[in-house]
């Protein structure tokens, strides 16, 4: 398999406090990959310093090329799209808009039009709800165009920063099947940070678990199932 992405040695800081120490991992072209861990423990902090939007130092080399201090434009440009903690939508604007500037990059009239289309099928609630105010949704519609918009980029690779985020248990499990779906039938890579270990290790092929910064054990997604650190702070068991 390639290598998409791989991150070597990283360190991200916020003004004099340190919060990433010395990251390593990588992702595999058509893998999904999660980063589980607790509340602190670094994980938006992991996907902000890939997008170039906290202080870094280290390495970062997406599909051949170091990108870590590039702006984040620019590597939103080489295909990485970032669904941050919260989802950000622009809840004034419409589900159409949003859908639209999603695919701003994209000089492709007509394959923007096709997709829209695709993502309106995959979703229909969106489709339903074309005009409406994107900040109108409910939690999980707004989860699903949050995906949507970030797909919209026709993305190399997708960052989703805690999907489940305050949705009821049997949206969680529906979107998470749909990143299953989107990661299979698009090839999307996809690097996934959870609190929600079950359902995500359900769909990764590998995964990560980051404390205090560090990262403290990886392995497939049925090695961590049975790491009995990870099911005794993880999985309930
Ligand atoms: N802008 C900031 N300035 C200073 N410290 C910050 C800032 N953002 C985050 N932190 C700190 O960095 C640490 C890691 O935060 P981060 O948001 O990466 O955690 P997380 O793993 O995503 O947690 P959660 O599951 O609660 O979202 C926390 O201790 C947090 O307080
Ligand atoms: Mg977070």
């Amino acid at each position: 398999m390639t290598t998409m992405l791989k991150v070597t040695n990283l360190d991200a800081r916020y003004g004099a406090i340190q919060i990433l120490r010395q990251i390593s991992f990588d992702v595999s072209e058509g893998e999904v990959v999660v980063i589980l861990g607790a509340n602190g423990a670094g994980k938006t902090t992991t996907l902000r310093a890939l997008c170039g939007m906290v202080s870094t130092s280290g390495s970062v080399n997406f599909e051949g090329q170091e990108i870590r201090g590039n702006d984040t434009a620019d590597i939103v440009r080489l295909g990485v799209a970032h669904v941050p903690q919260g989802r950000g939508t622009f809840p004034e604007l419409s589900v159409l808009d949003n859908l639209q500037l999603g695919a701003y990059v994209r000089k492709d009239r007509k394959g923007v039009e096709e997709d829209l289309e695709r993502w309106f099928d995959a979703f229909p609630r969106l489709r339903e709800r074309k005009t409406q105010a994107a900040g109108s949704l409910s939690g999980g519609e707004q989860q699903m165009l949050a995906v949507a918009r970030a797909m919209m980029a026709n993305p190399r690779l997708l960052l989703l920063d805690e999907p489940s985020l305050g949705l009821a248990p049997l949206i969680i499990e529906d979107l998470f099947r749909r990143f299953g779906e989107i990661n299979k039938e698009t090839g999307t890579t996809m690097l996934i940070v959870e609190q929600n270990a079950n359902l995500a290790l359900n769909i990764a092929d590998r995964g990560y678990v980051i404390e205090s910064g560090r990262i403290e054990v990886g392995g497939t997604a049925a090695e961590l199932r049975s790491n009995d650190a990870v099911r005794e702070a993880y999985l309930g068991a």
